[in-house]
């Protein structure tokens, strides 16, 4: 085989993994590549991956405990590890999976008590050329932050919910209702993290507030929440905190929810299909 090599993909995050066959076992020394390569870009990028549900599934238990999604109707019945993620219709006119998922910023699992260490999207069927997903590196929002907001947000504590999508993107809200009510995801329990992490791993600090699924901070006065809210969720998504991943087929994304927050573009419709699988690693607590 030949050696993997590292390809930098974006100014701050981002970078594609060259020499790897994902569908064969990893020897140890090429998961310690690929890991720290991981730590560095915070997103890795490996086309031209030919994964069976069981490749892909295995290769994300490298990392950790596999969670399956909330939304349980979106489950591949065979590996329910599976998410589908996908506009596409069945004969009966319901989808095959979540169709535009992720269209708002946001990170994975950042409802709930554990959020997501890693996020592993395989794209099986893309529209070229559209539907491409963009990641902002939550360390260099931390990081570019005066000293006085540093300080402030390493005081305060963040409510997230999941429903809150369903609250504040009012052309999905019917779809979004219906899909929470065929996912028998209608409670919406409320977590509390610091608004502000450390890398349990690398040690680097970042900002933990997510743009979609953050409600308020605990510790201020309702005003001072939302304007402070509604600056987090600009500053987040800086345009030098990005980089915007093109898809083609046969691509596996993994990232690091606790270094990146995503958005899926969506600039095409149903009359384009786009499917893919995502599997998703269990993480800790954020802690400051
Ligand atoms: C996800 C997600 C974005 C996309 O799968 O978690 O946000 O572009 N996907 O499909
Ligand atoms: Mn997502």
């Amino acid at each position: 085989m030949r050696p993997i090599e590292i390809e930098r993909l974006g100014g701050v995050v981002g970078a594609a993994v060259h020499g790897v066959d994902l569908s064969k076992p990893l020897d140890d020394a090429a998961f310690a590549a690929i890991l720290e390569a991981w730590h560095k870009h915070s997103l890795l990028v490996f086309h031209d991956q030919r994964l069976e549900p069981e490749d892909h599934i295995g290769f994300a238990r490298r990392f950790g405990e596999i969670e399956n999604h909330v939304l349980k109707a979106n489950l591949m019945p065979s590996h329910p590890e599976i998410l589908l993620s996908s506009n596409k219709k069945k004969a009966d006119g319901k989808r095959v999976g979540r169709a535009y998922n992720g269209e708002y910023w946001h990170s994975d699992g950042a409802y709930l008590p554990t959020p997501s260490r890693a996020s592993l999207l395989y794209g099986i069927e893309i529209p070229i050329g559209y539907g491409d997903t963009m990641f902002a590196s939550t360390h260099a929002a931390y990081e570019t932050l005066s000293q006085p907001y540093k300080d402030l947000l390493n005081g305060l504590t963040c409510a997230h919910e999941f429903h809150q999508t369903y609250r504040t993107n009012k052309d999905r809200l019917a779809e979004f209702k219906v899909s929470a009510e065929e996912n028998e995801y209608t409670s919406s329990p409320v977590t509390v993290h610091p608004a502000t992490h450390t890398h349990p791993e690398t040690g680097r600090r970042a900002l933990f507030v997510d743009p979609s699924f953050a409600t308020g901070f605990l510790e201020l006065e309702s005003s001072e929440s939302d304007t402070l809210l509604a600056f987090l969720r600009d500053h987040l998504t800086c345009p030098a905190f990005t980089y915007r991943h093109r898809w083609q087929p046969n691509d596996l994304l993994l990232w690091d929810n606790r270094s990146l927050v995503h958005a899926a573009v969506v600039d095409y419709d149903d009359s384009m299909p786009r499917y893919l699988h995502r599997v998703t690693v269990k993480g800790d607590p954020p802690q400051r």
